[in-house]
């Protein structure tokens, strides 16, 4: 098992949406092409993830063709993926497409599972209704997650799942999101060793705190919702696709958001060498 202070560096996608035969959501975005776009990003970043966190709505209607697009544009990954059911998937396609990805303790009657390997605990925590677009932590899930955490309290622990657990602001998506919100975010309060939840389904980067645990809304790799706080508005955009890294450095978690698109881009080398050279002697940061 890997040491507690060791650092590890966590990829996450969301909200993918992989579709087949009805080609570009609003006339915005190609998200087949999209992913690609991130999966090259992720490929080229240096120094790479250890792992990528895939927080749900994978496909747009969870069949078997879109499950089949999603795995081949992830196929091209140099980095392992680690897949958690959205509103949009399908429990049982999505279990069979992921066989292979999904660990053996995976529970019973939800698709929540815990991964042991990295210096940070990873749990996936499944809230899905199946045949509904919201989702709900119940009895049952309080119960598994409860029992998780007590088992490993020592352990700096990051929650993977698809539904934020807070109201965001974005009022429809608030309106249909997490029946027991409230009951999850009890739990995250008797465990701080929960340093991070993150989530996916709001297709906005979106930060706030439950107790003691930051928690983070990844955008998606394909069309996001428009800032829009007025309860009776409600828009997507097509902002460029995204991703978030999560660096734990054996302490602490810092979350980056990265997009993808062809930005210009100036490159400052000779720079980042000469604050390095005045930091190694000792010079800190004068006006030159
Ligand atoms: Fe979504
Ligand atoms: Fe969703």
């Amino acid at each position: 098992m890997a040491r507690i202070l060791d650092p590890v560096l966590i990829a996450q996608i969301s909200d993918c949406h992989i579709r087949d035969s009805v080609g570009m959501f609003g006339g915005l975005v190609d998200t087949s092409e999209t992913l690609a776009g991130v999966v090259r990003h992720l490929n080229d970043l240096n120094p790479a993830p250890d792992l990528v966190l895939a927080t749900g709505d994978l496909t747009d209607d969870g069949t078997e063709i879109q499950y089949s697009m999603f795995l081949d544009l992830v196929s091209d990954l140099a980095i392992p993926l680690l897949p958690l059911p959205g509103n949009h998937d399908v429990g049982d396609a999505f279990r069979a497409a992921f066989a292979d990805r999904l660990p053996d303790t995976v529970a019973e009657g939800h698709c929540s599972y815990v991964v042991d390997d990295h210096p940070v605990r990873l749990v996936g925590l499944d809230t899905l209704i199946p045949g509904r677009h919201d989702g709900r932590f119940d009895e049952r899930h309080e119960e598994w997650l409860d029992r998780v955490l007590h088992a490993a309290p020592e352990r700096p622990t990051l929650v993977f799942t698809h539904f934020p657990p807070f109201t965001s602001g974005l009022t429809f998506m608030d309106l249909s999101g997490l029946d027991g919100a409230d009951r999850l975010r009890d739990v995250l309060k008797r465990h701080p060793q929960v340093k991070l939840l993150v989530a996916g389904h709001l297709h906005r980067p979106i930060q706030t705190t439950i107790g003691s645990t930051l928690v983070s809304v990844c955008p998606s790799t394909g069309n996001q919702l428009g800032l829009e706080l007025d309860p009776m508005s409600g828009s997507a955009v097509d902002e460029p696709p995204a991703y978030q890294l999560h660096n734990w450095d054996g302490q602490n978690f810092v979350t980056h958001t990265a997009t993808v698109w062809a930005g210009k881009r100036m490159d400052l080398s000779e720079f980042v060498a000469e604050v390095h050279r005045r930091s190694a002697a000792g010079e800190g940061s004068p006006k030159s």
